[in-house]
This record gives structure tokens, sequence and C-alpha cells, in this order.
């Protein structure tokens, strides 16, 4: 856990390697996986309200077709919402940040806001901006231990990024994979808006 939080940094630039479904099932787990079913989450959650949900645009996943997909957290499945090459749709929506269109793949954590505000109203909104923050972390840090690397955006235009993933819930954060590059780019320079 150590060397992974030392070794977290933000990663902007990837190898042009495909990815693993094996390392993006992992991803997945770790974002909002089941720990202790029935419903228990790698990440807490306030009230068990669970108000995330993680999809995955897929561009080059060996083993699995192009598209976006929704992960089930119960199943540890992933079920197609949207066929085809969505990368060039996900940056246009992400203010054309290069590193949404280079990733084979990218995470996109969503929220249904109303799950957690029927529980515990207006407050309720807070607590699910800090829930992105778990599952985000989460991710994180599994990434930089399976030799990958990610980036949290929140820059982008949410009712575009919605469409584009095919998503009902609103878009907390699009958080792009690849395999890690170890020499310096100057990409992995924090980016400061366009
Ligand atoms: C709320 C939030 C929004 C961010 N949005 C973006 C973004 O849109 N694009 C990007 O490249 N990085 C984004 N970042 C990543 C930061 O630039 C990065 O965390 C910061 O430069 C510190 O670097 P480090 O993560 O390597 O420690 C965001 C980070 C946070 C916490």
């Amino acid at each position: 856990m150590e060397e992974a939080l030392r070794a977290r940094r933000s990663q902007r630039s990837y190898l042009p390697s495909p990815l693993a479904l094996e390392e993006v099932a992992q991803l997945l787990w770790a974002a909002y996986g089941i720990t202790k079913p029935p419903r228990y989450k790698t990440a807490p959650s306030a009230g068990a309200t669970y108000p995330l949900a993680v999809y995955l645009v897929s561009g080059e996943v060996e083993g699995l077709e192009p598209g976006s997909y929704k992960y089930l957290p119960e199943a540890h499945a992933l079920v197609m919402v949207r066929r085809g090459d969505l990368r060039p749709k996900l940056y246009e929506a992400s203010l054309r940040q290069p590193w949404v269109l280079r990733a084979p793949a990218s995470l996109v954590l969503g929220a249904d806001f109303g799950r957690t505000t029927s529980v515990y109203g207006k407050r309720g909104i807070r607590y699910v901006w800090m829930e992105f923050g778990h599952a985000s972390q989460n991710v994180y840090l599994q990434a930089v231990s399976l030799g990958l690397g990610t980036v949290a955006v929140a820059a982008f235009y949410d009712e575009e990024v919605k469409a584009v993933v095919g998503m009902e819930e609103d878009p907390g954060y699009v958080m792009p994979v690849g395999r890690a590059r170890h020499n310096y780019s100057p990409e992995d320079l924090p980016w400061e808006g366009p």
C-alpha cells in the first residue's frame, strides 16, 4: 500500500499497447466491486446507498469489442451499452484532452444522486461527490499496482459525456487508463485547461 501511495501520479501518456481484459476487470473491481456480498463494496458509501455507477469506454482491450459498457458489481460483469470506438467522441466531450483519445480505455464514473439524497436530503449531494473521490482513488492505486497509469479527468461537458457513453447517471470523472510510460513526458505536467 505504501509503495502504491508513493508511486501514484496522474499519467497522461501511455505506451501504444492494448489492455488485457483481466487488467480492466481488476480496475473495475477496485473502483466499485463487491467485497462483502450482497452489496458492500471497495469504496465506502453514506448509509450504504451506493449511488455510483462505473462504465468502461473500451477502444483497445483484448477480447472486448470497442464500445461502452456498464459494470455490474454484483455479477462482476459488463453489459454493452453502445457499440463502436467512442474514444474520439469522448475526447471531444472532454475538452479535447489528448489522453482521453489515446488511452486504450477509460473508466467513466457516474452517480444517481437520488439514491443518496432520498435518504439524506440536500446533504446527500456532498456525500455523492465524496464517494466519487473514494472510488477514483481506488482506481489510481489499483492502476499503479498493475503497472498502469490513469488520470482523474473532471473537465468535460456533462451532457455530452452522458450521451457518448449512453449512461443514465450524471458523470463525475472520466479516467483514461493505459500502460504506464516510465520516461518523462511533458504531457504529464498538470493540465490547466484549454
Ligand atoms: C477534481 C479534479 C479534477 C481534475 N481534472 C483533471 C482534468 O480534467 N484533466 C487532467 O489532465 N487532470 C485533471 N486532474 C488531475 C490533476 O491535474 C492532478 O491530480 C494534479 O496535477 C496533481 O498531480 P498528481 O495527481 O500526479 O499528484 C484533476 C484532479 C482532480 C482532483
